[in-house]
């Protein structure tokens, strides 16, 4: 089964054609950043527009990569939640008169779904059940993979996600929008042990994770370096301000493998794509005797690919129990993924 995909929840306009969940025939990523760059984040009005603008060119490039027609496409997934609510729709309503004019299947996809997905590309014999960390800008959660769509959240982020965690601290630092990868960059060039950051715990929540409180001591440490006129060591910053969040991270996904006894791990999200996180889970996974995966840098992030693979295990679940999408489908900005 040859699915198009399409996803438009944040400030890439993607769109892929995936066979049967594992093979990518084409994967186009048209990204934003540049222009959500000058505002320091992402400008939900500009994202929907550039959306408009890109959507039809980036999915015309998609099928001609897969060397295709139109026609050919045996079904059309989306990303329908969650996200940015003007950005999805865009994706949403294109995806609907695709279906409509092809009469084909339309398939929606969650989108932390999807990039929980992107391991599937990559590694062939990866299946369910397995124990997914998935860190992203907009969530963090420590998923119980049961099945293809099946999925159980036993950690979250009790305040900020991860991904906006490191955003925000880089601004702070100084680093462009979005600045998980000048942190990693930098990271790498300081000393993560300059600057003493707290490892915020959650209280009768083992799982959970927090990064606000960390994200404020490293703004007031900014603060209270220019109030004594000394210059900041923003490699140095960066690096003690990863080596906290990865701590984090991987403390709390190793406690909930532990305990629900799951042997292999896998990594999803922007932030896997940090090198520190990925060092770190090789390391003590390695220690540990689990198997670990994470995406190739390049299905970290935001792309169509995951959410093509995904479709195929959401349609052959939907068919089966007989309650394919219709064409009534709606966006929604938040959604749980055990749906
Ligand atoms: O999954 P993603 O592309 O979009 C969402 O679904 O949110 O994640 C984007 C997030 C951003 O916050 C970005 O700064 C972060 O992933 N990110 C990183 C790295 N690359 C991207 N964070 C830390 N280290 C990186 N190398
Ligand atoms: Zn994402």
């Amino acid at each position: 089964m040859r699915i198009l995909a399409i996803e438009s929840s944040c400030d890439e306009t993607a769109c892929a054609v995936v066979e049967d969940g594992r093979k990518v025939l084409s994967s186009i990523v048209a990204s934003q950043v540049e222009e959500h760059q000058l505002y320091g984040g992402v400008v939900p009005e500009i994202a929907s527009r550039r959306h408009v603008e890109a959507i039809v060119p980036v999915c015309r490039r998609a099928v001609e990569e897969a060397g295709m027609t139109l026609e050919q496409v045996d079904g059309v997934a989306v990303t329908y939640a969650p996200g940015l609510i003007g950005a999805l729709l865009v994706g949403v309503n294109f995806a609907k008169g695709l279906a409509l004019a092809l009469d084909k299947p339309l398939i929606p996809v969650h989108h932390i779904r999807g990039h929980i997905a992107a391991n599937y590309i990559a590694f062939p014999e990866l299946k369910p059940p397995f124990l997914c960390l998935v860190a992203s800008g907009g969530h963090s959660h420590i998923i119980e993979v049961a099945d293809y769509t099946r999925f159980k959240v036993i950690g979250r982020t009790r305040d900020d996600a991860a991904g906006e965690a490191f955003d925000k601290a880089a601004r702070a630092m100084g680093f462009p929008y979005p600045g998980g990868v000048y942190i990693d960059q930098a990271a790498k060039r300081g000393d993560e042990r300059k600057y003493k950051l707290p490892l915020p715990k959650v209280a009768d929540a083992p799982y959970d994770l927090s990064f606000s409180g960390l994200k404020t001591a490293v703004i007031n440490a900014i603060h209270n370096l220019r109030q004594k006129g000394e210059t900041l060591d923003a490699d140095s910053m960066a690096a003690s301000f990863q080596r906290a969040v990865v701590q984090m991270l991987v403390e709390r996904t190793l406690l909930a493998a532990r305990d629900t006894g799951h042997k292999t791990l896998v990594l999803a999200g922007g932030v896997s794509a940090n090198s520190g996180l990925r060092e770190a889970f090789k390391n003590r996974c390695g220690e540990l005797g689990l198997t670990l995966y994470f995406p190739p840098l390049e299905l970290c992030g935001d792309n169509a690919a995951m959410i093509g693979a995904q479709a195929y295990y959401e349609y052959q679940s939907q068919s089966q129990a007989g309650r394919l999408a219709g064409l009534a489908l709606n966006a929604y900005a938040s959604l749980s993924i055990e749906g």
